[in-house]
């Protein structure tokens, strides 16, 4: 008999995605799939038309007021290169958090080594989050920025953004926001959140393929063009555009993403945000009820579920968590993730820092009957071991 194969790594990527949603991207694609405001005949404008209009979804989705300010990238490691290294100038200083990606913290890194920037990362508490007192205390006169995930891609917690937002209102500091983990499952709103800059991937809960993302900027957060190139525009011109949103697009965009992020969108818009993620926080406590009764694992920042996302990470004693996954594919058919997720302060501030930590993160099409087949696998490798 064919052995199935369990997905539980949807925090890494959603998988499998809606058939109907590349379907559908593919097929606007093939009718129309020329380079986007790069021409004057027809196709062209009308392909412009299309990812302008795709502009305008992604600004509703976020709470955003311009619609010229919704920059494509890459995903959301190019989105917060972009930002970050977008808004700083020599002698500035950043706030962000150890709860953060490599995506965030390797930018700033290579900022303060090169001797531009110094920041600071504020701790999160033993449940998983981060507090806007905080965060307030790091701020200086001369914070250009503070840097915060929307959810912890390890712990699965939500972040309270909206309190941090008001912080930094108050202090006149931009906000900028990694959604990579909750756009698709918990909403973004940026106007009423006081958030400059939101950035996201379109390969995970917004259910599109990967390879697309951005950033979405408010209307009063200017970020410099750090790189450059042909925008279809001022083709004359030896600078690069500086108008929104070629200012921080360089080369042809990528229709085909472009397309299947926003057929992405209507599918999450379709199923409700909210039933999504109600679905995952009832499989992940359920995921979380039977792995918190076995010997020898233990369970981090899972008491209470009611301020997570579907996410949870989790250690068997005595074991290597790359040891562990290895096992849940090799004799069980299931796929998690294994190691430290690209965010090795968490695992280190929470003491599993020389094991890693082994990562459930339910999606859209997991079952109950995945997840009762984790918990029988981990209870014969914890049991086992
Ligand atoms: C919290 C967080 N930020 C940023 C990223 C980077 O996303 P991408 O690899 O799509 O750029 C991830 C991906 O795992 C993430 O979990």
């Amino acid at each position: 008999m064919e052995r199935r194969f369990i997905y539980l790594d949807n925090a890494a990527t959603t998988f499998p995605k809606p058939p109907s949603v590349l379907e559908k991207a593919v097929a606007t694609y093939l009718a129309m799939g020329v380079s986007p405001g790069r021409g004057g005949y027809d196709m062209a404008v009308e392909a412009e038309e299309l990812v302008t209009q795709i502009r305008g979804k992604l600004a509703r989705f976020f709470g955003a007021p311009d619609p010229d300010r919704v920059i494509f990238a890459a995903n959301a490691t190019d989105g917060l290169n972009l930002v970050i290294q977008g808004c700083v100038s020599p002698g500035d200083h950043i706030v962000s958090t150890r709860l953060e990606h490599n995506s965030v913290l390797r930018p700033l890194h290579h900022l303060k080594q090169r001797g531009i920037i110094d920041y600071d990362l504020v701790p999160f508490d033993g449940r998983g989050f981060v507090h806007p007192v905080a965060v307030a205390e790091k701020i200086r006169t001369n914070t250009r920025a503070v840097v915060v995930s929307h959810v912890s891609n390890v712990l699965g917690t939500i972040q309270p953004i909206e309190e941090i937002g008001r912080v930094c209102g108050e202090r006149g500091v931009p906000l900028i926001v990694d959604a990579a983990q909750s756009a698709g499952v918990i909403p973004v709103k940026m106007t009423p959140w006081q958030v400059s800059a939101v950035a996201f991937t379109g390969h995970k809960s917004l259910m599109g393929p990967s390879g697309i993302g951005g950033l979405v900027l408010n209307r009063d957060f200017e970020v410099r063009t750090t790189r450059y190139g042909g925008t279809g525009i001022d083709s004359e011109s030896p600078f690069h555009t500086q108008t929104y949103p070629h200012r921080l697009e360089a080369g042809t965009l990528n229709l085909l993403g472009i397309i299947g992020l926003s057929e992405g969108v209507d599918f999450v818009l379709a199923e409700g945000q909210d039933a999504i993620r109600a679905r995952e926080i009832e499989l992940v406590t359920r995921l979380r009820d039977g792995l918190s009764r076995l010997d020898g694992v233990k369970l981090y920042c899972a008491e209470d579920l009611t301020g997570h996302a579907g996410l949870l990470t989790v250690v068997v004693e005595g074991m290597n968590s790359q040891d562990v996954g290895t096992i849940l594919d090799a004799d069980f058919g299931i796929a998690v993730r294994a190691g430290f997720h690209c965010a090795p302060l968490v695992h280190a501030d929470l003491g599993f820092g020389k094991v890693g930590g082994v990562r459930f993160s339910p999606g859209p099409f997991t079952t109950r009957d995945d997840i009762d087949a984790a918990i029988d696998a981990m209870s014969t490798i914890a049991g086992s071991h």
